[in-house]
């Protein structure tokens, strides 16, 4: 979480800095500040959202060619003004900004405190600031060297950033479980700084990451790159491939929205020049090159959290189905810290949007540490989890700047039925007929999603409008659409604020049932397809109970339709790619509940979009 920009370089600093602070914002929001050389350190900072942050520093003096901003999710320390980023050091001549979280600080702060320093914020950042000051004049080292001293003193995860009132001609930024990202201009001396790549693309194209325990120095126009332990290294700079207009809400109220109908798209994006339907072959190099691996596994284990943990369990169902080895799908948190059995011979699928999430990174690199081969199923290019794996696949679903995940989420279900009907197909359990059916069905589902979203638009909007003040929400499903209901209970509490819980529908009976009144909205995933007679006996049971149905059932469905309150009709298409449908309904009605409410559907409360604390 917390996202963090930087400019060096001829130019004034400060609108990169707010454009980009906004870029990143979707990484929290609790308070933004800046800090700009201009001979003195000037910083201004806020609780609250950028636009509060720039209402108080445009009618100051913003000038400065070297700056950097924070948007803050707070860890520690309240999210107030005083807690804001960036963090002074003791003389004041030093400011730092950081993502991550120092985890030795109330070690390192008693030091501090008994050599006489005196500390204005709770956080962890501040120590930091204070270290880098004092080892530089303890040592008499320069800032850089201060720098790289101190972060061998730190224990935790961080990106940071650092500019220095004596040293008006140096940035210096270092990384270690946080991201960050360079970005080189055309204009000499001039470079970009930020977590993540979408507040630079607008200057520059040429980037290049941070690894962990490396170091960047700007200095003189010149940039270097070294090791914690001092060893030089050339940087590997690339190219970006976002599009300026991906990051805008293209006349859409809210990302979300964008996102939701962008799904036609990023669908066809994610499976697109991956299988040819024709010669039914698949072109995924990870599956070529990892065949002889996928040909011996005995066991798949999938680790996410959140939303792309649902895609985790929708997963499973399609490997152990297609492919039949067995799969298990893990919370990356619970398995990180509970020595699972990992061996030589398992594949260790992560997902992940961001590629940053860092119970999955870490939970990924302790099974890469006992021998696994790990596979990242992520959809920021050249974010950490795609760098530490062995293989994987981009799900190509552009950037999601939605703190609510959706079109990650079909993206991420696309590309796992991929893997499962590779991974299939290479074991010899998938026949060349049901091979052809699954790639002519895959091949519809862009278009049969473009249909929904209009069908079910106007739909969605009416039966929002009933049930906008409902206090709870049950969502039932079975088989391949339980992850669903757990993923349409999740996208309504993140963004509306209604408590709702997703159950397999079978399970009602044994416990949610004695929840059901006439006050409880109910929504059925209800395709006709496998479990369809069963699902329709979990309606009568609610409805025997006066619960309010909202069904999503297959076109042309008549049983359900007639129990139900209401119903949105999804295109029909094979059990295990409903998902992918009926998922987009649940996301827009919470999207409707939630703006109905006056929700800030962008940035929910207490969230933020790549949890990159634990
Ligand atoms: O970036 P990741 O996919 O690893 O993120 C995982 C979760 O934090 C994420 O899916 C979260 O649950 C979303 N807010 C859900 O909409």
């Amino acid at each position: 979480m917390c996202g963090i920009v930087a400019y060096y370089g001829p130019n004034q600093a400060y609108d990169f800095l707010i454009k980009g602070l906004q870029r990143l914002e979707y990484r929290g929001y609790d308070s933004a500040g800046v800090a700009l050389l201009n001979g003195d350190l000037r910083v201004y900072k806020n609780a609250g959202k950028v636009s509060e942050l720039e209402a108080i520093a445009d009618n100051q003096n913003v000038t400065g060619t070297r700056g950097i901003g924070h948007t803050r999710w707070a860890t520690h320390g309240e999210p107030n003004s005083i807690n804001a980023h960036p963090h002074l050091s003791q003389s004041g001549d030093i400011a730092l900004i950081h993502n991550g979280i120092i985890e030795n600080y109330d070690t390192l702060k008693k030091v501090l405190i008994s050599r006489g320093h005196e500390f204005k914020s709770d956080t962890d950042t501040e120590v930091l600031t204070h270290l880098i000051e004092e080892i530089k004049e303890e040592e008499q080292v320069d800032l850089l060297e201060a720098v790289r001293l101190a972060l061998n003193e730190v224990i935790g995860a961080y990106a940071i950033v650092i500019l220095s009132k004596n040293d008006p001609n140096t940035l210096i930024a270092a990384r270690k479980g946080s991201p960050l990202v360079v970005g080189i201009s055309e204009n000499e001396g001039e470079f970009f700084l930020a977590s993540d790549a979408t507040p630079i693309v607008e200057y520059t194209k040429k980037v290049t990451y941070l690894d962990d325990n490396e170091i960047v120095s700007i200095h003189d126009g010149e940039m270097t790159l070294k090791t914690i332990d001092n060893v030089i290294k050339s940087p590997f700079i690339q190219e970006l491939e976002i599009s300026l207009d991906a990051l805008e809400k293209g006349g859409y109220e809210h990302f979300m929205l964008k996102e939701i109908f962008e799904q036609p798209k990023s669908i066809y994006d994610s499976m697109r020049g991956r299988f040819d339907p024709v010669n039914l072959t698949f072109a995924m190099r990870s599956l070529v090159e990892y065949s002889g691996k996928i040909r011996n596994l005995d066991r798949i284990i999938i680790i996410a959290c959140g939303t792309s943990w649902h895609a985790g369990l929708v997963g499973e169902y399609l490997i152990e189905e297609f492919g039949r080895i067995p799969v298990e799908v893990e919370y990356a948190s619970e398995f990180r810290y509970r020595n699972p059995i990992i061996t030589e011979d398992d594949l260790v699928i992560a997902i992940s949007q961001s590629g940053e999430t860092a119970d999955t990174l870490a939970a990924l690199e302790m099974a890469k540490e006992k021998g696994a081969t790990i596979y990242g199923i992520c959809n920021v290019v050249g974010s950490s989890i795609p760098r530490i794996t062995h293989a994987g696949a981009y799900t190509h679903a552009g950037p999601e700047i939605g703190v609510a995940s959706t079109k990650a989420f079909t993206a991420q279900v696309t590309v796992l039925t991929l893997l499962a009907l590779g991974i299939a197909d290479i074991r010899g359990k998938i026949s060349k007929k049901r091979l052809r059916e699954m790639f002519a069905e895959l091949d519809t589902i862009p278009h049969k999603v473009e249909l929904l979203l209009e069908s079910c638009n106007e739909k969605c909007k009416e039966i929002a409008a009933i049930y906008q003040d409902a206090p709870n929400c049950l969502y039932l499903g079975r088989g391949y659409n339980f992850p669903v209901a757990l993923e349409g209970a999740l996208k309504l509490k993140e963004i509306s604020y209604i408590h709702a819980e997703g159950y397999p529908a079978a399970e009602m009976k044994h416990g949610p049932i004695a929840l059901i009144d006439e006050e409880m909205p109910v929504i059925v995933i209800a395709p006709k397809r496998n479990y369809y007679e069963k699902l329709l006996s979990n309606v009568q049971e609610v409805k025997a109970r006066k619960g309010k149905i909202i069904a999503i059932v297959t076109e042309g469905d008549e049983k359900v339709k007639e129990i139900a309150d209401h119903y949105i009709e999804i295109p029909d298409t094979e059990d295990c790619l409903t998902p992918i449908l009926a998922t987009i309904p649940l996301q827009l009605l919470s999207y409707y509940i939630a703006v109905n409410r006056g929700c800030n559907v962008d940035q929910p409360r207490n969230l933020a979009k790549s949890v990159t604390v634990e």
